[in-house]
Parts: structure tokens; sequence; C-alpha cells
């Protein structure tokens, strides 16, 4: 047999667009980003730049990023509150660095940015830095702006992300906070060092579980974009770290497919969103096994009522979810806290599917720019 290959295809790994090959690169992603960060049994970030007095001495973090790292950054926020009891605000750094926020000696400003460049990330670094600040870099491109003016860096090891919508650096830096959330709580004594290690083998373990979702929910996901494709809008909904992968499941799909979508706590849905629902408008949900799973759910059979088309996100084993759902898209079961991690996943997917039966240019959608390097 003859195989059509071109310099295109062999560059896209065979896969039909970046996009897509990003996607599936997300298993080694996590592996890459973990590697040589569990030395002897602890948990070990060298680059961070300040000593373990210097961390213990953090009172207040605030996570400081654009686009799709924002949304990382929703879900450090919930991390190193849950696990280092250190408050901490996510920011659009457009917001930041207009205003006059609390910063002392004690703050640590995490600026997260795929490209290392974004010019509202990196004033809002300079400006933090100018205040007293601490600031670490989350970035995925070596000796970057970012990297260079923190005083310390994680890289996320996503190697070279070609489509514009961020896939695979998103994982990256979820993962990444991750382990700077374990850090804080370790070095603040909120963790020991034998739960700390057992949390780093289960961040391991997602791995496999993005690659099982990649392998078996294909055809799920095909229908459930099926269910979206001629929609003028969708609604999005989670709580707690759901509503984190809702807002970027949300993004994803306004970007590639131009479809409008946004996302709510599902909590607040009765606050106006609720409005919007009529027969057959989609609603995506993230209602995974959580400790507001019966919560969500109770929020989904609001829309139920009203003739939403519900699309779910759920956890293996969970037959009772169909009852309300149109389609469900199930992924393995997972602690609450690393659900980003792979919860996101068939979300990414979900957005490729819509925008590729929209007829759009997954890789290069309209008006949007891989980095923004001007305000
Ligand atoms: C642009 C890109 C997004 C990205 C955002 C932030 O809008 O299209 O994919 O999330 O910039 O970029 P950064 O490189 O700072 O993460």
């Amino acid at each position: 047999t003859h195989i059509e290959w071109d310099i295109d295809m062999a560059e896209k790994g065979g896969y039909p667009d970046f996009m897509m090959k990003e996607i599936f690169e997300q298993p080694r992603v996590v592996r890459d980003t973990l590697v040589g960060r569990m030395v002897g049994g602890e948990l070990s970030i060298d680059e961070l730049g300040l000593t373990m007095e210097e961390l213990n001495l953090i009172d207040r973090v605030y996570v400081i990023a654009c686009g799709t790292s924002y949304h990382a950054g929703l879900i450090a926020k919930n991390l190193i509150e849950a696990w280092a009891r250190i408050p901490c605000e996510v920011e659009a750094a457009s917001e930041f660095r207009y205003r006059n926020p609390i910063i002392t000696p004690s703050t640590l400003v995490v600026a997260v940015s795929q490209s290392g460049e974004t010019a509202d990330t990196l004033a809002a670094i300079r400006d933090a830095r100018i205040k007293g600040a601490k600031v670490f870099g989350i970035t995925n491109v070596v000796g970057s702006p970012v990297a260079r003016e923190s005083d310390g860096v994680i890289y996320t090891k996503a190697n070279k992300e070609i489509a514009v919508a961020s896939t695979k650096s998103f994982i990256g830096q979820v993962v990444s906070l991750t382990l700077l959330a374990l850090l804080l709580a370790q070095v603040k004594g909120k963790l020991t060092t034998g739960q700390v290690r057992m949390l780093f083998r289960e961040i391991g373990d997602t791995a496999e579980q993005i690659q099982h979702i990649l392998d078996t929910q294909e055809q799920a996901i095909h229908e459930a974009a099926c269910a979206c494709v001629d929609a003028q809008s969708a609604l999005f909904v989670g709580r707690g770290m759901g509503a984190a992968i809702a807002h970027e499941g949300a993004l994803k799909l306004k970007e590639i497919s131009y479809l409008h979508a946004e996302a709510y706590a599902a909590g607040e849905m009765k606050h106006g969103p609720i409005a919007l629902i009529d027969p057959g408008f989609p609603v995506i949900a993230v209602a995974t096994r959580s400790p507001v799973y019966d919560k969500t759910v109770s929020n989904l059979k609001e829309c139920e009522a009203r003739g939403a088309k519900i699309i779910v996100v759920a956890t293996e084993g969970d037959a009772d979810i169909t009852e309300i759902a149109d389609h469900v898209i199930y992924i393995p079961v997972v602690r609450d806290a690393f659900s980003p991690i792979t919860a996101t996943v068939p979300l990414q997917l979900l957005a490729r599917e819509v925008a590729i039966m929209r007829g759009c240019d997954v890789d290069q959608p309209r008006n949007l720019a891989k980095s923004v390097t001007v305000e």
C-alpha cells in the first residue's frame, strides 16, 4: 500500500492538527513535569530561589496570569488554601498591575505564563518586585522574560506548544502549581512528608488516567459535540474544582469554535444563568465524585426540568448520572484535588470536536495570538 505522507503531517506526528497532537502529549507532560521532583523521598523544587526559612514566612499568595494560565491559578488557589492554609488570590495580570494590591516582603506572587512573555504578566511581576514581593514564575519557555525576571522559576516541560489554544501547557501548569502547593504545605508543617509522598504518587497516576480517557472516550465526546454544534450558546458549570475546570472548558470552546460559552459556579446559576435555559440549551457540567457532587447534581436537576441538554463529565462507576444526563463522558476515579488534571482533557477534546464540525481552524483561531507581548 502507498501511504500519503507530507512534511505537514510529519510535524503533526500524524495527527490532523497540532491541537490534537498536543492533547495526546499530555500524559508525557505530567510525567516529565514530575521528573526529578522527589529526591530521596523529599519533594524538591530547587529552582525556587528561596530558602525554607523564607518560604515559611510567606503569609499571602497572589497568582497572576492571563487566559488559560489564569484558570490554572484558580486551581492553585484551591490547593494552596486547602493544604498550606495560606490565603491565596488569583488575579488577571491586567487587573493586578493597575491597582494597589497589598504586598509585603512576606507576599509571594506566582506568575503563570506559558510563553513567559505576556506583557501584562511581565508588568505585574515588575510591579510586585518593586513593592517587595517574592516572585515565582511558572513558564514553559526556558530563559523567557518571566523566567529571567522572577526570583525563581518552575518549568512546565510541555515542550513547544504550537496550537494557539493552550492544552498541554495548562496541564503542565496545573501539575507544577500542585507541586508548589504541596511544598508550601510541607514547609508550613500542614502536611507530613509521608502525606506529600503519597499525594505525589497520585499525581503521577493521572498520566495513565489521561491516557485512559484518550483511549476510551472518543465516541462519547463525539456524541456530546453533536449535541452542542448547532447551539447559539453553552453554559459550563461545576463546583469547587469543577467550577475552575468549567471555566477552562468554556474558554476552550469559545476560542476555537466561536460558539458563545460561559462558565458559572453551579450554585450561582439560580442568580442569573438559569434564565437562559430553554429546551435544547446545552449545559456542560463537571460532576466528578467530590464533596460537592450532590449539590452539583441538584443544580443539574433544575436544568433538566427546564429541558436543557445535559452533558456531564462524571466519574467511572457513576451510573446514576445517566438519569439526568443526555451524554456522559467518564473519567477514572481520582482525588478531587487532582481532578483538574484529568477532567479538563475531555473538555479540550469536546471543544476541538465542535470546532472541527463547525469548520473552524482549531490551531489558528481568528483574532487570537499565541503570545500577547503588547498591552
Ligand atoms: C493568549 C493565548 C492563550 C494564553 C494567554 C496567556 O491569549 O492565546 O492561549 O492562555 O495568551 O498566555 P501565557 O503565555 O501568558 O500563558
